[in-house]
């Protein structure tokens, strides 16, 4: 049997590429990373391939490869070529961080819509993407970076759920887990945490240290005892951007490429492993999920169910900005986040159905670029009259 694991990452972006390098940093394994542009697809895989060999990682195959994910045709052929055993997609129209390029007024007024809004840009990619697997015969095992709280709940109705998502709850768990050790006194790794979050509420944690409006479940165990009773929960969720807090944006993403790695490393090594992870199986949100032989099953804290889990997550995704995600894929979105958009970009978009997204995402890319533009001029004519305003002041 050839046991050469080969992991292909589609979407040579700053997590993409995060994730492909440590991926190379291991054994018995072919890494190819997936990107557009050929030049910087090259450029990124050599530098991984380069350090992995100066780290002593001589047997890993790295390679790259490129294709657009608008056209799928090309996509299935790069993916039945190198007939990946897992597919890590990370790939977006606009990741999470393009708003905070913004000037700081334009992105804190964007930023209050929340994420729902922003769907069609994480989920048309994977849409296209997961065309690609079908067509491609492909049965990797499919993780997903991209919102996997909604897009998998929308592909779902398509038969185009990735198989389970990456990091969002899952990157407060290790924060968490060294807060209630401090507080029980004991190391981290005797505890073990069980956290049923959307996005929104996991997006809030680490910035408020609460789950606001929304509802969030928790239990937390020492030794395989649970003792949640014994620890001020409250308390130590406060804690997390306080003493706990840790470095957020784009350098703040290897949080993120450790809980996609968390996913990858058992999957790719075939063994079995508790993780948390959001979209596992279709569903809305995030959940702990236990990774039995290549398989995923829910774990949800003792005495909850799985409906109530799901309950949980349907409270933050309407903070998040998404009513409903409906069995035949139609997204509602909630007023006052769309709201938002409307106001700002102009971009004004009720339901969607599936179909729609493409042409959906497309307003969106234009509406933004005319945003970004229209916000700079306003801002340099706001400089122009205070350079007029200081020289006349000057003169006088
Ligand atoms: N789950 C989490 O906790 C978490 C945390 C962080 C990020 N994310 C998500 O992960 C995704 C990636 O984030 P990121 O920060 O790495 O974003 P990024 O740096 O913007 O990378 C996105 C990549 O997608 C590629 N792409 C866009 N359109 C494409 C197309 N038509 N064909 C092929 N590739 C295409 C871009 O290619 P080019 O380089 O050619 O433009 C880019 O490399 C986003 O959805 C983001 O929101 C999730």
């Amino acid at each position: 049997m050839n046991d050469i694991r080969k992991i292909m990452v589609l979407g040579a972006g700053d997590l993409g590429r995060r994730v492909f390098h440590e991926l190379a940093h291991g054994g018995g394994r072919h890494v190819q990373l997936v990107g557009r542009d050929e030049d910087a697809t090259l450029r990124a895989a050599n530098l991984t391939r380069y350090c992995a060999l100066q780290r002593g990682y001589a047997d890993v195959g790295v390679s790259h490869a490129v294709t657009d994910l608008a056209d799928v045709a090309r996509t299935a052929e790069r993916i039945a070529r190198f007939a990946p055993d897992v597919l890590f997609l990370a790939a977006s129209y606009q990741s999470w961080w393009v708003i905070s390029t913004l000037p700081k007024d334009a992105f804190e007024r964007l930023y209050a819509a929340n994420y729902g809004p922003w769907l069609p840009m994480h989920l048309v990619p994977v849409m296209k993407a997961m065309e690609a697997v079908r067509m491609a015969g492909s049965d990797a095992t499919v993780v997903n970076a991209a919102y996997p709280d909604a897009v998998h709940p929308a592909l779902a109705a398509a038969g185009l759920a990735p198989h389970i998502g990456i990091g969002n709850l899952a990157n407060n768990v290790p924060g968490i887990r060294v807060a209630a050790a401090d507080e029980l006194g004991c190391a981290p790794d005797e505890v073990e945490v069980r956290l049923v979050a959307h996005h929104y509420v996991s997006h809030r944690l680490s910035r408020r240290g609460d789950s606001g409006p929304a509802a969030m479940g928790l239990s937390l165990l020492w030794e395989g005892r649970d003792v949640t009773a014994k620890v001020d929960i409250a308390g130590l969720l406060r804690r997390l951007p306080g003493r706990y807090r840790r470095t957020g944006g784009l350098a703040g993403q290897a949080m993120t490429a450790a809980s996609a790695l968390s996913v990858l490393e058992p999957l790719v090594e075939r063994r079995d492993a508790v993780v948390h992870a959001p979209g596992p199986m279709g569903m809305i949100g995030g959940y702990p999920v236990a990774i039995e032989s290549g398989r995923f099953r829910l774990l949800p804290p003792d005495g909850m169910t799985r409906e109530e889990a799901l309950a949980i997550n349907v409270s933050g995704q309407v903070q998040d900005g998404i009513t409903e995600i409906r069995a035949d894929g139609t997204v509602v979105f909630e007023d006052a986040s769309m709201g938002v958009l409307a106001e700002e970009l102009g971009y004004d978009c009720r339901e969607m159905p599936l179909p729609d997204a493409e042409g959906r995402a497309r307003e969106i890319a234009e509406r933004f670029a005319a945003y970004r533009e229209r916000v700079a001029a306003g801002n340099a004519g706001k400089a122009t009259r205070l350079i007029l305003r200081i020289s006349g002041a000057r003169r006088r």
